[in-house]
């Protein structure tokens, strides 16, 4: 048998069709597991006959000393939304695990959402660079860089844990892209009351109307299951000519084969 471990298994963003076939093998043999909300919910069936706790109950050191505990029976599992790589807040935990953690990687909310929407998040002659930002960890000095700075043609921004009203994000974005790009606003992806909006800087307010999908009249301060994509990309066509030009120019052997 194997020396237990603590996983962090990228769970995807909510729905267990998500999960690696390696995730799931790791969980099926974990028997106690930490499950952020909605987590515990998507996922009991994986979880039957399991110690279920969510980890957010916990301060940091409560959190080791039951995950220590955890470990003399066998191994531990925490369900990441998501997977580790982007806004993930276990980092501390697999630093003071050392060994001990093993991180399994697992399909990002960014990744769901591109293929929800079918599009490739960059695109040649379109999209030269994608910007994963959140207006939360963006900073407040007068020296950090504002969202607006990120909003550039040519740009496709991958917002998380959105804290500004709609009305506000839509006008700093127009501000930035100098022109009117399209918008997504992709709420609760893969979960219980999904919604996804699709439309332009200028026309997203009114086709959201009333909908706190930031989560911004909320009693808690958690960041909503909301992410937010803008960029021409969103609204662009392609048609073969970059596929030829690669087969002439990059595919090829340089033989010419
Ligand atoms: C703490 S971050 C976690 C990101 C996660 N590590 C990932 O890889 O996707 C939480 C933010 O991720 C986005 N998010 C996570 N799950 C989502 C979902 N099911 N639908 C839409 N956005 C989601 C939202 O922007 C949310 O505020």
């Amino acid at each position: 048998m194997n020396a237990s471990k603590v996983y962090f298994i990228g769970a995807g963003p909510g729905d267990p069709e998500f999960l690696t076939l390696k995730g799931a093998r790791v969980l099926a043999e974990c028997r106690a597991v930490f499950a952020p909300t909605p987590y515990e919910q998507t996922f009991a069936a994986h979880l039957d006959g399991k110690t279920v706790l969510v980890p957010f109950d916990f301060y940091f050191a409560e959190l080791l000393e039951r995950i220590r505990a955890f470990l003399q029976e066998g191994s531990v599992a925490f369900l990441v939304p998501g997977d580790l790589t982007f806004y993930s807040p276990f980092q501390g935990l697999i630093d003071a695990l050392g060994d001990l953690a093993e991180v399994i990687p697992g399909v990002g909310t960014a990744n769901a959402a591109s293929a929800r929407l079918k599009r490739t998040l960059d695109l040649p002659g379109v999209c030269k660079s994608a910007v994963i930002l959140s207006p939360r960890t963006l900073g407040d000095r007068p020296e950090d860089p504002k969202l607006i700075d990120f909003a550039r043609p040519g740009t496709t921004l991958l917002i998380y844990m959105n804290n500004i009203p709609l009305p506000e994000l839509a006008t700093e974005l127009r501000k930035g892209y100098g022109v009117n790009v399209p918008i997504a606003i992709i709420h609760r992806l893969c979960l219980p009351g999904e919604e996804i909006v699709q439309g332009t800087l200028d026309d997203i307010v009114a086709q959201v109307g009333e909908r706190d999908f930031f989560n911004l009249q909320a009693k808690t301060k958690r960041p909503a299951l909301t992410l937010v994509l803008v960029g021409e990309t969103l609204g662009a066509r392609e048609d073969g000519t970059w596929w030829d030009y690669r087969r002439d120019n990059i595919w090829r052997y340089r033989d010419g084969e």
